[in-house]
Formats: structure tokens, C-alpha cells, sequence
């Protein structure tokens, strides 16, 4: 297929055919965190797809930028948090650099979430609880090899998954030691809701001093 029909056929889709919520944001709270709590609550509540999925976009030593997707694990004041293996690919970018880049796109209402900050692994405690509620299954794959590494083949899948499945019926709260729990302090938050009619109403946070400092961006 010539590069032309593929512009015809992707110009074709649609984008924001249907309805969407609005956003007021002269109403919107001080801190974004209160916004995105107030958005994501409707994405559940309203049966959007995945909701607690999210974009993390982190860069290694030489500034060479991956981006994977990771399941929000908690949001508290401080920020969101995620789980992952500190000895990951985005594990050793993060201790090399530890500024990353979250969006969530929760496309049934037309809004997108961009926040940039900080990320430090939380309370060992934090990760141990949150690796223990996983099911087994998940657990042993988590345990059965090095994240990100090489794989062999599925044999070697399927031999290293059974000895982790073997680890964990004779010690069941066995925790890697290089499971973490990661909180990301926003700097800046954005939020992006898309209007019918293809306007956009962009609003940003940013960190200041004492709070945070919000403005509307062009589109
Ligand atoms: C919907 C979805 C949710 C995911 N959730 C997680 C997660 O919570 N933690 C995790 O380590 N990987 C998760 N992954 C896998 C990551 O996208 C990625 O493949 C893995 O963490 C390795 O990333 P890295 O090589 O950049 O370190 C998820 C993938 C998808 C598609």
C-alpha cells in the first residue's frame, strides 16, 4: 500500500466522533491532584477501558528516551505510584535519572493527562504489600528472570516460571528484593480534554513555592 492511501486511510478515522464531558476550568482546584483523582474517578465510575493505565516515559545516562506502559498503583498527596523491578530497563534509567514523564489518555472522554517529575522509590514496606497482592502467577513471573534481560526461548520461560512457581509454595511472602514501589512527585501537570467540535481547552500546573501556579495554554 503506497504511502498515499495510508494518509487517506488514517485521515479518515475518526477522532472525537461522540459525546464529552466538559471541563470548567475556572472551577478546577488548586492542586492537581484533586483534578486528576476527579477524572480518573469518572473514567472508572463511567467504564473507561483501562483507565489506570498510563504512558511512563523515562531516559537513561545519554538522554535516550524509552517509554513503556505501567498500571497506576496508587495516588495519594504526594503524587502516583507505580511497581516495577528496580533492576528493569526503566529501573536503571530512573537510578541514572531520576526525572520522568506520565500520560494517561482515557480516550471514551476525550482527555489526556501529561505530568512531569520527580521519582523515588517509596517505602519498602509499600512495595512488599502491593507484591503480595498479586496473584501467583504474576509473582513468579516476576521472580523468574531479570526484567528487561535476554530471553533464551519459551523453554526457558516455562522451566524458570516453574522453579519461581516452586520458590513460592515453600516461602508464599517471598518478595524480590528488587520489587519497588515508586512515587512520582508531579512538577508540572497538564490536562487536555478534547470539545466536539475539535477545540481543545489545555490547562497546566505547575509547582511553585508554597502550591501551584495554573494557566491555560494555547492548542
Ligand atoms: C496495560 C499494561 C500494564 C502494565 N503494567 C506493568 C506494571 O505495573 N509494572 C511493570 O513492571 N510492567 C508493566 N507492564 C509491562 C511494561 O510495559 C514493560 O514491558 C515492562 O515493565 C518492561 O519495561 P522496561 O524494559 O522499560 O523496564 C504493563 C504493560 C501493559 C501493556
Amino acid at each position: 500500500m503506497s504511502n498515499n492511501s495510508w494518509r487517506d486511510r488514517l485521515r479518515a478515522l475518526p477522532v472525537f466522533g461522540h459525546d464529552l464531558p466538559g471541563f470548567a476550568t475556572d472551577a478546577a482546584p488548586a492542586d492537581p491532584i484533586d483534578l486528576v483523582t476527579e477524572w480518573l474517578s469518572f473514567a472508572i465510575d463511567d467504564g473507561v477501558s483501562q483507565p489506570h493505565a498510563m504512558t511512563i516515559a523515562t531516559a537513561d545516562a545519554d538522554a535516550a528516551v524509552s517509554a513503556r506502559t505501567l498500571i497506576l498503583k496508587d495516588l495519594t498527596p504526594e503524587g502516583l505510584w507505580f511497581s516495577t523491578m528496580a533492576n528493569s530497563q526503566k529501573g536503571h534509567d530512573l537510578t541514572a535519572n531520576p526525572n520522568a514523564a506520565l500520560l494517561f489518555y482515557w480516550r471514551e472522554h476525550g482527555r489526556q493527562v501529561r505530568v512531569s517529575g520527580e521519582v523515588s522509590p517509596g517505602d519498602r514496606t509499600i512495595a512488599e504489600a502491593d507484591f503480595l497482592q498479586r496473584s501467583t502467577e504474576a509473582r513468579a513471573v516476576a521472580i523468574a528472570g531479570l526484567q528487561s534481560g535476554v530471553l533464551a526461548g519459551l523453554e526457558q520461560f516455562d522451566s524458570a516460571v516453574a522453579d519461581a512457581r516452586a520458590i513460592l509454595d515453600f516461602k508464599p511472602d517471598y518478595v524480590p528484593d528488587a520489587w519497588t514501589a515508586y512515587l512520582v512527585k508531579p512538577m508540572t501537570m497538564e490536562f487536555w480534554q478534547a470539545t466536539r467540535d475539535r477545540d481543545q481547552i489545555r490547562l497546566r500546573y505547575t509547582r511553585t513555592d508554597g502550591g501551584w501556579a495554573r494557566e491555560l495554554l494555547w492548542p
